[in-house]
């Protein structure tokens, strides 16, 4: 059945099986064999958030070795596929071993540099929501891998810049002196990036157990490729990967075993396609409780004024973070 998108010109399909003449591919099945019919150098980016073992309603939960020789097995298919200038992103978290963790990028970085591929950043993704600990502090991060395959890689910042700090700063020596000291497209977003994950109350939750946020992968489409470029994902999940591409206008593919989930992944693509599915914005501010007046963030056990005072505290404490000493 074709759809029809603004980003592209004519309607689209949703493809089962790749083919470098489709803009979209949904292939429902495992990863390894889509991947054996996509020809070499065939993507410009590959980003994807594998599954990590840790026992979900869509994995087996393997010892760690066998774990990692079968993500060595897709990451080497993954590196034939990429194109010479292109990138691949792995985000992943920790695999929890009877209490004790191995956090996936540490083990994984290996399998990519063997295979010759070059480190280029170990994002930081932070968010404040997940699991309580009790025996260790709880986690409240997961890091983007991002290796390219050469030197020469595609990479563009502007898309993708955030706004300046101090926009009005000038030089104040020098042959630039008086002029503005900073890029007017905003500045480099870091490798710190701070965005709400995917839980109930956020306006992309579906029933999948572990998706990523659009706009992640968004912040990855958007500088590491160009458009009508090829993006791949090998474990789809709810298809964040191919929505957050064709939302830009690139080419998007991947796999998902599990039939529920490719349906899912389907009707996000509609959705998508439909200027009908809901997405938290890229660039929204992080909800700030305290500034947005809620009312439970009073503790019923302190006075009003106290509970006033202690939120102005905490204000002032916010922005002295954020002032230059
Ligand atoms: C961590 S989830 C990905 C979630 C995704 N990032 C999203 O935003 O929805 C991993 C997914 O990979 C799928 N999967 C596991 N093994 C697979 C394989 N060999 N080939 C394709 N998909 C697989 C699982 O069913 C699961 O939906």
């Amino acid at each position: 059945m074709a759809y029809s998108c603004p980003m592209f010109e004519k309607q689209q399909g949703i493809s089962a099986r790749f083919n470098t003449t489709e803009h979209i591919v949904v292939f429902p099945g495992d990863c390894l064999d889509m991947l054996r019919t996509c020809p070499d150098n065939a993507f410009q980016l590959i980003a994807t958030s594998p599954p990590y073992n840790l026992g979900k309603e869509y994995e087996q939960r393997l010892k760690l070795d066998a774990y990692l020789n079968q993500q060595a097995k897709v990451i080497k298919e993954c590196v034939r596929c990429l194109n010479a200038r292109g990138s691949i992103c792995w985000q992943v978290g920790n695999y929890v071993d009877n209490g004790a963790i191995i956090p996936l990028d540490t083990v994984l970085y290996p399998i990519f540099t063997s295979l010759g591929l070059r480190m280029r950043n170990r994002i930081i993704w932070h968010f404040e929501h997940g699991l309580h600990c009790s025996k260790r502090f709880s986690g409240r991060y997961e890091t983007i891998i991002w290796f390219t395959k050469s030197n020469d890689y595609y990479f563009n910042l502007d898309p993708i810049r955030i706004p300046q700090k101090y926009p009005g700063k000038k030089h104040f020596k020098g042959p630039k002196a008086g002029q503005y000291s900073c890029n007017p497209l905003g500045k480099n977003p870091g490798d710190l990036w701070i965005i709400p994950n995917v839980k109930s109350n956020h306006v992309e939750k579906t029933a999948h157990p572990c998706q990523f946020p659009v706009e992640l992968i968004e912040r990855l489409v958007l500088s590491m490729t160009r458009e009508d470029d090829w993006v791949f994902d090998p474990f789809l999940g709810s298809g964040t990967t191919i929505i957050a591409s064709i939302r830009h206008g690139r080419r998007g593919a991947g796999a998902e075993t599990v039939p529920k989930y490719v349906d899912l992944t389907q009707q996000r693509i509609k959705d998508e396609l439909a200027g009908t599915l809901r997405t938290r914005p890229m660039h929204k501010p992080v909800y700030d409780p305290i500034e947005a007046g809620n009312s439970l963030t009073i503790a019923p056990w302190t006075t009003q004024r106290d509970a006033i005072q202690l939120a102005l505290l905490e204000k002032k404490r916010k922005h002295e973070r954020y002032v230059a000493k």
